[in-house]
């Protein structure tokens, strides 16, 4: 039995490969001194190979950890190795927040969560949208699919470099997603509402191709999943073309919450002080 007097410390982690770019403990750090909590989140390298070990070690109490967050490369990894995911985790095929409870690794992917409350915060009107635009069909895109539709979007069209990943994506997603390839992009903004990018597009060296972002709706809302720099090339075209653009570093703050509130119990807040820590370490 537990001694009541005894208090319990808990201990995060963020692990990757590598890991030394994380700007989750900033995140996390902020609320542990906010919310004057004696707990910590630290990074924690580990290698590919390594991360079965390592789910085992948090499993059993050994590792230490009460829970995390995993990013590439392993959130499918840990998506495969936890004992039960919530549906989010589920359908994505991706995890990235860990938890232990009562003796089993559970896993969630709050990415999703993240975009949304991001774009929630700067008051974009959902009901007014029907149609959205979203570039790209890798990992990120899913996330951002999944939350797109279960706001209730009725059409999303993924326009991608390779076709056929989008078309992958409309078959995990079901029928409110339309695969096209880049020829396509012009024509099926029509009358969008949102634009996401979820590409690296001139995030390369290469300079960004020059977007027409015209065909949207008048009030449609342009957003990037990139958040370095903060104003993406892409978000910069569109706002000179007159557009609403929302930057992609609340979905980073936004998602990191109900991991913090899983380990540490409390429900923290996305605040100013907490993005100018963060545009601070750019
Ligand atoms: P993430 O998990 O961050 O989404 P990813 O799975 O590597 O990363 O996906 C990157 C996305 O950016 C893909 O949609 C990719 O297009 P392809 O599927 O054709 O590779 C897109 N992308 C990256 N660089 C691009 C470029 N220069 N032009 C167009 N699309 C690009």
């Amino acid at each position: 039995m537990r001694d009541s007097r005894e208090t319990f410390v808990n201990h995060a982690f963020v692990t990757g490969y590598p890991i030394k770019h994380s700007r989750s403990p900033l995140i996390h750090g902020y609320w542990l001194r906010k919310f004057g909590l004696e707990g910590s989140y630290k990074a924690h390298e580990v290698k590919p190979e390594d991360f079965p070990a390592f789910m085992n070690a948090l499993r059993d109490g050994s590792a230490g950890f009460c829970g995390g967050n995993v990013t590439i490369p392993h959130k499918e990894a840990a998506f495969r190795l936890a004992d039960r995911l919530d549906e989010h985790a589920a359908e994505l095929g991706a995890a990235n927040t860990l938890w232990l409870e009562e003796g089993e690794i559970r896993a969630t992917n709050t990415d999703g969560l993240g975009f949304v409350a991001n774009l929630d915060e700067r008051a974009l009107g959902w009901d007014r949208i029907s149609t959205a635009v979203v570039l790209g069909a890798g990992g990120a895109s899913r996330a951002v699919i999944q939350a797109v539709r279960d706001r209730g979007i009725k059409t999303i069209h993924v326009v991608n470099r390779t076709e056929m990943r989008a078309r992958e994506l409309a078959d995990r997603f079901g029928a409110a997603v339309r695969p096209h390839p880049m020829a396509a992009l012009s024509e099926v903004m029509a009358g969008a509402g949102l634009f996401v990018n979820t590409t690296s597009l001139g995030m390369d060296g290469e300079p960004a191709p020059q977007i027409d972002f015209s065909p949207l709706s008048g009030e449609a809302v342009v957003t990037d999943i990139v958040y370095v720099p903060l104003k993406t090339p892409l978000l910069r075209q569109a706002e000179e073309q007159g557009f609403r653009i929302v930057d992609g570093l609340g979905m980073l703050l936004h998602q990191a919450v109900p991991g913090f509130e899983k380990w540490f119990g409390r429900r923290p807040l996305v605040d100013e002080q907490l993005r100018q820590i963060i545009i601070n370490d750019m």
